[in-house]
């Protein structure tokens, strides 16, 4: 059967949730997003899983409307408030990929704070992928080896990414339709099985995500090479 250590998700569909729903504010999709984010990490640490990677803000998200961005900045600070208790119930450890120094300090203090009193868990590991882009990621990580003068090889390159200490993702799930990986984990996903569903996020369950992998293990992985 295959290994799988780290699956990957792409949320999307709330909006059109909501639209779905009758709400007149796209934000009640993400507000409900944000309860499947709850549940998903539970039934993850109960799997066995190890990294659970969720993309929550990316660094294209800037573009929505001013009024949507603080929603989901606000969202993220009140959910890792209510869910400090979920993680430590759950030794369950909180990391986060992206850029956080353009987030607000209340949200970058939080971020900080869940981390430190997580860090000693050591079963699945949530990261919260929080104004994250695959390029300015991997421009970062070159302008961090041209800081210390050194060419990299993939391993010395892999350390300066912000997922240094992450499995490469095994699993990558697209929800709400669209087939594209809208700048997400592009170098860690080099070799993950790619999963697409109609499914918008709100409506994602846990068995619809023990479907997934139920057809993961199916597949014959061959990195390559030949079985
Ligand atoms: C994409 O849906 C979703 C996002 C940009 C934000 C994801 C946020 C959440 C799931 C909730 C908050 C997360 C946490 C961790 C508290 P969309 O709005 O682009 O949907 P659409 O394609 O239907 O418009």
């Amino acid at each position: 059967m295959n290994e799988l250590k780290h699956i990957a998700i792409i949320m999307d569909g709330n909006g059109r949730w909501a639209k779905q729903q009758g709400f007149l504010k796209r934000i009640v999709g993400h507000e409900e997003g944000a309860k499947r984010v709850r549940e998903l990490t539970i039934h993850a640490s109960n799997r066995g899983l190890k990294y659970l990677t969720l993309y929550a803000f990316s660094t294209e998200n800037w573009k929505r409307p001013e009024a949507e961005i603080s929603f989901l900045m606000k969202l993220m600070d009140r959910y890792l408030k209510n869910e400090l208790s979920l993680f430590l119930d759950n030794n369950v450890r909180f990391e986060t990929i992206g850029d956080l120094s353009k987030l607000p300090d209340s949200l970058q203090e939080r971020i900080a704070y869940t981390k430190e009193k997580t860090a000693h868990f050591d079963g699945l590991t949530q990261v919260l992928a929080v104004n994250y882009g695959a390029k300015d990621e991997i421009i970062r990580a070159v302008n961090k080896a041209i800081a210390l003068g050194e060419s990299v090889n993939e391993d010395s390159f892999d350390a300066l990414l912000d997922t240094k200490a992450i499995d490469p993702v095994d699993i990558l799930i697209r929800t709400g339709g669209d087939k594209r990986l809208s700048n997400y984990l592009l170098w860690q996903a080099a070799y993950s099985e790619l999963f697409f569903t109609d499914t918008l996020w709100p409506d994602f369950t846990t068995e619809k995500f023990d479907d997934i992998i139920k057809e993961f293990e199916s597949i014959e992985r061959r990195f390559g090479g030949v079985k």
